[in-house]
């Protein structure tokens, strides 16, 4: 069975005014299906730049990514973002719903850009509300629900195009302990029941609700190592 990601001595240099700014200096990280890693490290480590490639919201300078055993090298920007929808889900600490839809067109959306039937795609996003207890909320506005909501929304959305493998950078940044604990729960249960997954955290206990920590420093994955003991929430 293929890897569920895989990155060979993967780089990425940012074009800037000073010229090109190298910021991944060749990361080399596999991961299985199923599994659950998360990625800590200092601020400006490369974290998300790594998170954006692997889910090709961005393209690397260097090196190779693949998923699920295929390249993502070369592809063009539509053929890209073919891949994106057909394989990721996205998760990101500011939530990213629009707000002048309720939160079961959020969670829909992805559907429509898949070309998914309108009735289906009511069905399909109800389902997801369901699993991540926001049935009764589907037509409200994400204004009109608490953070840890919007949040559980943004995983129903992320679930919805039953991807391989879920992203989710610092989903937890926005909200207080308890609610976190609520997020990483869902996040686990999600887990047990076979979804892969990798979290960017900076917070040491969201972290060990992983079953796996790798950690950046300076561009470069330094360290990786399973978590000995996961904190059960
Ligand atoms: N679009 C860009 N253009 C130029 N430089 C960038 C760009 N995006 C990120 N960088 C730089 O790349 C480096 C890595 O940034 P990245 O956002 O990946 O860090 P991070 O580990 O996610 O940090 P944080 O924990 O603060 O989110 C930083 O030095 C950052 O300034
Ligand atoms: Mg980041």
């Amino acid at each position: 069975m293929a890897d569920a990601v895989k990155t060979v001595d993967l780089k990425k240099a940012y074009r800037t005014e000073a010229g090109d700014l190298e910021v991944l200096h060749g990361v080399n990280f596999e991961m299985d299906e199923g599994e659950f890693t998360a990625i800590m490290g200092p601020s400006g480590s490369g974290k998300s730049t790594f998170m954006n490639i692997v889910g090709c919201l961005d393209v690397a300078t260097g090196g190779e990514c693949l998923l699920m055993g295929e390249s993502v090298k070369n592809l063009s920007p539509d053929r890209l973002a073919a891949r994106r929808n057909k394989f990721i889900g996205f998760v990101f600490q500011g939530y990213n719903l629009l707000p002048k839809a309720d939160l079961l067109e959020n969670v829909a959306l992805p559907l429509l850009y898949a070309r998914v039937p309108a009735r289906e795609r009511r069905k399909r996003a109800m389902a997801e509300l369901e699993k991540v207890g926001l049935a009764k909320w589907s037509r409200h506005h994400p204004g009109q629900v608490s953070g840890g909501q919007q949040q559980r929304a943004a995983i129903a959305r992320a679930l919805v195009g039953k991807p391989g493998l879920i992203l989710a950078d610092e989903p937890t940044g926005n909200l207080d302990s308890q609610t976190s604990d609520e997020i990483m729960s869902l996040l686990t249960k999600l887990n047990d029941d076979g979804a892969t997954l990798i979290l960017v955290t900076h917070e040491p206990d969201v972290a060990a609700c992983a079953k796996r920590i790798v950690r950046f420093r300076d561009g470069l994955l330094v360290e990786d190592a399973p978590v000995a003991e996961r904190r059960v929430v």
